[in-house]
């Protein structure tokens, strides 16, 4: 089983360059099924949700070739089957988007439903509710969603709660769809407009992305397209958390700003520095940081995604902190495990959390219980004294690309390892 070993209490210092948005890249990937003819689709992540999507395009037809490490060519004409296997739903939940497209462009789809997973119950009622108002008949059987329409048409759609999910899958479906669709009351994460874009170079015709309401023209066919993801949001976000909590200097290179904005005011609220430039990011740590409050909202609000990573940032400040999580309600599971390693994190009310800074950190053995989680622990570890291993990092290769070496060239003193031989080595290697 991999791990990842680290000896804390170097500062990050250097340049890294960030990669292209999951999130983005999730819905586009999907999205591209919605045309015969040939999608490139450039800055793709290399991280194992990415890889299962593209393994799950294959399996019912369509044709992928990499042409390198982060760019895919997608042809979709080949497709056989609108039926998606479970094994994809259980490896990753995006692979509802294939509802959204696959009816969007055969008018039928079959989908097992997404389990819960470590942060919540996640249901998909919002998008069902979705391409139900687009005259799709909807049922749960067997554990899959299966849709199914004659006609897809426009419809005013109120969304009851923001969501990412249900508002890229149903933008997708009405992307097809005959006359105008409205959805109100959608999510406007950055990866939310970059799939609109994305559909919009297929030919599709929609507008309002990034605002409360987004207006869709149905069209006949979309034709294919040459795209390059947005980068990452969220890793962007972590490595800017990596640098304050190591009292380092970091600047990350391929990102935009403006996305990061929630997360550069926080950490320039706790005592750090951070320069924005057009493409970069430029974060330095202070000695004496200091508490602040966050309170995770939609977009343009803080992210839920970088909800562990501050708060571990926050463990290390001066002051007692508060965290309230309002979008998930069961994203605090890894303060028991930042507890080993002396954080002083309390829950209480299940969605707010007490931070009270400490002194330092010291390194344990500790568990990834979900992505973002496991990257907060991962640089909780880099700012704590001694050796920490966290273990289940393959939640952490879903979304981080080769993140170990990323953090090694800002001179963190850490390591992929799969047995404890190899951890025996980096530590008589680390001293
Ligand atoms: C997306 O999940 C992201 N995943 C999540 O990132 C992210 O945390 C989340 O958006 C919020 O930003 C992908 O994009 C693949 P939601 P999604 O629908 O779309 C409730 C990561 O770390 N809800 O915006 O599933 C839901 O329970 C992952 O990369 C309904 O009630 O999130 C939640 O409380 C973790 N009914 C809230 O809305 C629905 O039909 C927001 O969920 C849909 C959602």
């Amino acid at each position: 089983m991999e791990q990842y070993i680290m000896k804390g209490g170097n500062p990050l210092v250097g340049d890294v360059a960030i990669g292209g948005a999951k999130n983005a890249a999730l819905g586009i990937l999907a999205a591209s099924l919605m045309t015969d003819e040939d999608v490139l689709i450039e800055n793709l992540p290399d991280v194992n949700d990415i890889n299962v999507m593209l393994e799950a395009i294959q399996a019912i037809g369509a044709s992928v070739k990499r042409v390198d490490r982060h760019t895919v060519k997608i042809n979709a004409e080949g497709i056989s089957d609108v039926s998606i296997e479970d094994e994809y739903m259980r490896r990753i939940r995006a692979s509802y988007y294939f509802i959204g497209a696959l009816l969007g462009k055969y008018k039928s789809a079959r989908v097992p439903l997404p389990g819960g997973c470590n942060i919540g119950s996640r249901p998909i009622d919002l998008h069902l509710k979705g391409f139900r108002a687009l005259g799709a008949k909807v049922e749960i059987e067997r554990g899959a969603v299966s849709a199914h329409a004659i006609d897809l048409v426009g419809s005013h759609i109120y969304l009851d709660k923001v969501s990412v999910g249900a508002t890229i899958n149903i933008m997708m479906a009405a992307a097809l769809a005959e006359g105008q669709t409205i959805i109100e009351n959608v999510a406007k994460e950055p990866h939310v407009v970059d799939v609109a874009n994305f559909l919009n170079s297929m030919g599709a015709s929609i507008r309002g992305a990034g605002t409360d309401v987004i207006r869709i023209r149905g069209v006949r066919r979309l034709h294919g397209t040459e795209y390059a993801v947005i980068p990452d949001q969220i890793e962007a976000g972590t490595f800017m958390c990596a640098a304050a909590v190591t009292r380092g200097d970091v600047t990350l290179r391929n990102v935009i700003p403006k996305h990061l904005e929630s997360i550069s005011a926080k950490l320039r609220e706790i005592g750090c520095e951070v320069s924005e430039f057009d493409d970069a990011v430029r974060v330095v740590g202070r000695a004496h940081q200091t508490r602040t409050n966050v309170n995770t909202q939609v977009y343009p609000g803080f992210p839920t995604d970088l909800q562990p990573q501050i708060t571990v940032t926050l463990a290390l400040a001066e002051g007692t902190s508060i965290v309230t999580e309002s979008i998930f309600e069961n994203r605090f599971k890894y303060v028991d495990e930042l507890s080993r390693m002396g954080g002083a994190v309390k829950v209480v009310e299940g969605n707010v959390a007490i931070v009270t800074g400490v002194e330092k950190l010291t390194g344990a053995q500790v568990s990834a219980p979900d992505l973002r989680a496991g990257a907060a622990l991962v640089i909780a570890g880099l700012a704590a004294e001694g050796y920490t291993v966290v273990d289940d990092i393959e939640y952490i290769q879903r979304g981080y690309e080769n993140f170990e070496k990323k953090l090694a060239s800002l001179g963190a003193m850490i390591e992929k390892v799969d047995s404890e031989k190899a951890a025996r080595k980096f530590q008589l290697k680390a001293g």
